[in-house]
């Protein structure tokens, strides 16, 4: 039987078995293992790549997120707008820092944040949004900003998945108060473990995350805030430095591949809806994400499994309805209906970068035989 993993990362690590050992050794050598030179040329990298003026390395991405917060000093009492539709670490971090996150509703054409749904939750507690680029693609960014602006909110972007994505050639990561990167291995700029990173213009904001960094301390022992061991291990910065040049590369194997997926079930539209990659933004396909009809999703993944094909259902259960979320968080009596549906109904296929044409053809043709024979 012919097998299609949902990810593997053998294709790509493949060409640079050699420049990752060398990357090692000059760690190793250097005597220096947490922060230190690799992680100040990886943010510099980062902080290009960008367009933003600064750029911390930590741990991870679920850290970056709750460093944002902490910086922003968002604390009990205070609202902050959520996706329901999302990685549990996008709200996780308000409920540790003893905010509440109120559940805003996503739209099906990009599964990005509802701002006319923020609209109805938003209220004079409320302090900040924090808009998910959900699978590679950037949410409504200018919608998003506008309505910032109305309600005088602090924007906090969840860039975990959409490294390299643009909205009207802006960079993700850049439009907010505050952004958070991933570099978890599967994300677009995967790396070798857990790690993430911070990005701001504004130079408070980036000095007080630089402290928080490292439990609040401006200088050794001296701590003025309370913060936390938030630090990236220069380890995992040299092999990144390693990737780095070469994610834009791996996203256009993304695109590619995403653009044959569509060519191949454009056809099978009645029964399953393509992701679209929307006017004035460029999709980095972290996820191909399709959504299945009629109560065939899951019926769909066995047949692909039966068959030798992975997939996956990000995400099948919405955070309002988590158990942990249950007495901390509010929908202020606003379901979120489409963030409802779409976990009943996604299926995210297999398109990392180094997917064959035949293991793509493949998966297709089976999709196709599965919907032929309802
Ligand atoms: C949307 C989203 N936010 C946050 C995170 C958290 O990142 P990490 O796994 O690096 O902590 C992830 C990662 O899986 C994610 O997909």
């Amino acid at each position: 039987m012919r097998r299609v993993p949902l990810f593997d990362l053998s294709p790509i690590h493949k060409g640079l078995h050699d420049q990752f050992l060398d990357a090692c050794d000059a760690v190793i050598h250097s005597g220096n293992f947490i922060l230190g030179n690799a992680v100040e040329e990886f943010e510099r990298s980062m902080a290009q790549c960008l367009g933003c003026k600064f750029t911390l390395g930590v741990s991870s991405g679920s850290d970056a997120l709750l460093l944002a917060l902490m910086a922003l000093d968002i604390r009990a009492g205070d609202e902050i707008l959520c996706p329901s539709f999302t990685f549990f670490a996008t709200a996780s971090c308000v409920v540790r820092l003893g905010a509440t996150p109120v559940w805003v509703d996503v739209r099906a054409e990009d599964f990005g944040i509802d701002v006319e749904d923020a609209e109805r939750k938003v209220s004079p507690k409320t302090k900040a949004i924090i808009p998910v680029h959900l699978f590679g693609q950037c949410c409504d960014c200018q919608a998003v900003q506008s309505f910032a602006q109305r309600h005088a909110l602090w924007i906090v972007e969840d860039v975990a998945q959409a490294q390299g994505a643009q909205y009207n050639r802006r960079q993700a990561g850049s439009w907010g108060t505050m952004s958070a990167f991933s570099f978890f291995p599967t994300k677009n700029l995967g790396g070798f473990g857990d790690g993430g990173l911070v990005a701001t213009n504004d130079v408070n904001l980036a000095e007080k995350a630089r402290c928080l960094r490292v439990h609040g301390a401006a200088r050794k022992y001296e701590h003025i805030y309370l913060g936390g061991n938030f630090r990236m291990d220069s380890l995992q910065a040299a092999l990144l430095n390693v990737k780095l040049p070469y994610v834009d590369n791996y996203t256009q194997q993304r695109r590619h591949n995403a653009q044959f997926y569509q060519q191949q079930l454009g056809s099978l539209e009645p029964f399953i809806t393509l992701p679209k990659e929307l006017p004035h933004r460029y999709h980095t396909w972290n996820q191909y994400t399709i959504c299945v009809h009629n109560n065939q999703r899951n019926a769909l993944q066995l047949f692909l499994k039966e068959r030798g094909i992975e997939s996956a259902v990000y995400y099948p259960k919405t955070l309002d309805l988590q158990a942990c979320m249950k007495n901390v968080s509010t929908d202020k009596g606003i379901t979120t209906h489409v963030a409802h549906t779409l976990a009943d109904e996604v299926l995210s296929l297999p398109i990392f970068p180094g997917l064959t044409l035949e293991q793509l053809k493949y998966t297709c043709v089976t999709i196709h035989k599965f919907f032929v024979k309802q």
